[in-house]
């Protein structure tokens, strides 16, 4: 089958596939009075003082900001929630303080090491990459303070220890359902593999890719590699392209991943491009234009989820930022909620009984599902399979 056809196939069975989801939504939110945060296992907290504080650790600037900018801003929104509707107790206001770690592990050791030991936050949250999580999270765990990653997807990240979560679905929850459905809709056969050497969230998303394609028995066709920073794709796309792959696979963070798809497609490549979670940012298809039609990602989190809680979580971001949120922002603002929530539920600002009531919550309904922590403080929650479509994120087949 041709590549452009390919690409219009699946736009074609998106759309259709979409409609009554999107119709589904629309209804539920009429019918249902939904707010997050009544959640009643645990009773209104008496003994805690009146400002306790979280720290959050996100990329602020330089390329991460693509992530950490929404992250930051979703759980400003999920603190006016918590402090507005008295979840801690009355006069009680969780507030985060922020630290900028640029996408870089020295600078995030050291955000970490303030938040933990000079300001004495409760619990942290980020750092957003998963490069950063294993240089700082080692600091948190020491100082025996609960770390939770939001956007961290590598191989690994809570085995660092016992205080260290995430409510982010790892790389090896995802891909493999990506390549499954991708295989089923488009026949993949062969595909060539591009993916970042130097990073923990790349390599790691690169191992699950081959072991995906090996389990759907595709055949690797050629691999190339690249650093962070690269900026000119062309000699690994020129060779990976020549052996003319059913569709080309991307393990890669947002800057690296814009550049790839624009020269892809100016090298004339048509077809697929699948992708891991660092592609899964709105400002990548922004970046990238109608060259980033056809990008195949897997998510934890769509915007068309019609899910009570999902929808209302859309809607109050979108009037508090004027942008639509992402997945990025979707998990930080759970994050938020289920920090206040072990908070609430520990009735004390003791940063272990914090970590316990943390690991105890079970079927949180958050945006992305009803959410618990496995035993090994791992998220349980379904993936969604995505594709970019005139700059936004549908769910590939939807209905099917
Ligand atoms: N998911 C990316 C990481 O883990 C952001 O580094």
């Amino acid at each position: 089958m041709k590549r452009s056809r390919i690409v219009l196939y699946l736009l074609i069975i998106t759309s259709v596939a979409l409609l009554p989801f999107v119709a589904m939504a629309q209804d539920e939110v009429a019918t249902e009075d939904v707010q997050i945060g009544f959640w009643d296992e645990c009773p209104a907290p008496e003994n805690l003082p009146e400002t306790v504080s979280i720290g959050a650790i996100f990329g602020l600037s330089g390329p991460i900001s693509v992530y950490g900018g929404s992250q930051s801003q979703a759980v400003e929104l999920a603190l006016t929630e918590i402090n507005e509707s008295g979840y801690l107790g009355e006069g009680v206001t969780l507030v985060a303080i922020t630290e900028d770690s640029a996408g870089d592990g020295e600078q995030a050791i050291a955000a970490m090491t303030k938040l933990v030991e000079e300001d004495q936050v409760v619990a942290v949250l980020g750092p957003t990459l998963s490069t950063e999580a294993f240089s700082a999270d080692p600091v948190a765990q020491e100082n025996g303070t609960s770390v939770m990653g939001v956007s961290n997807t590598a191989i690994g990240i809570t085995d660092m220890g016992d205080y260290v979560f995430r409510d982010s679905l790892p790389e090896s929850s995802v891909i493999p359902g990506t390549i499954a459905q991708a295989t089923t809709i488009l026949g993949l056969e062969r595909v060539g593999v591009l993916y970042g050497n130097d990073d923990d969230f790349t390599l790691s998303g690169y191992d699950v890719f081959v072991q995906a394609l090996e389990d759907n028995n595709i055949e690797i066709i050629g691999e190339e590699t690249f650093a962070r920073g690269d900026v000119d794709f062309n000699p690994q796309l020129t060779s990976l392209i020549a052996g003319e792959p059913d569709a080309l696979v991307v393990s890669a963070l947002a800057a690296e991943a814009v550049q790839i798809i624009t020269q892809a497609r100016a090298l004339g490549y048509e077809g697929p491009i699948i992708g891991g979670n660092g592609l899964n940012s709105p400002a990548v298809l922004e970046q990238s234009g109608e060259a980033s039609n056809g990008v195949i990602v897997g998510a934890a989190w769509n915007i068309a989820n019609p899910a009570p809680l999902s929808v209302e979580f859309a809607m109050n971001f979108e009037e508090a930022y004027e942008a639509a949120p992402d997945q990025f922002a979707a998990q930080a603002y759970t994050g938020a909620w289920l920090y206040a929530t072990a908070i609430r539920c520990a009735d004390s600002v003791d940063r272990t009984e914090i970590r316990d009531a943390l690991a105890a919550i079970q079927d949180f309904p958050s945006p992305l599902g009803l959410f618990s922590f496995a035993e090994d403080r791992n998220p349980i929650h379904d993936p969604v399979v995505q594709i970019a479509q005139d700059g936004k994120f549908a769910v590939l087949g939807a209905e099917e």
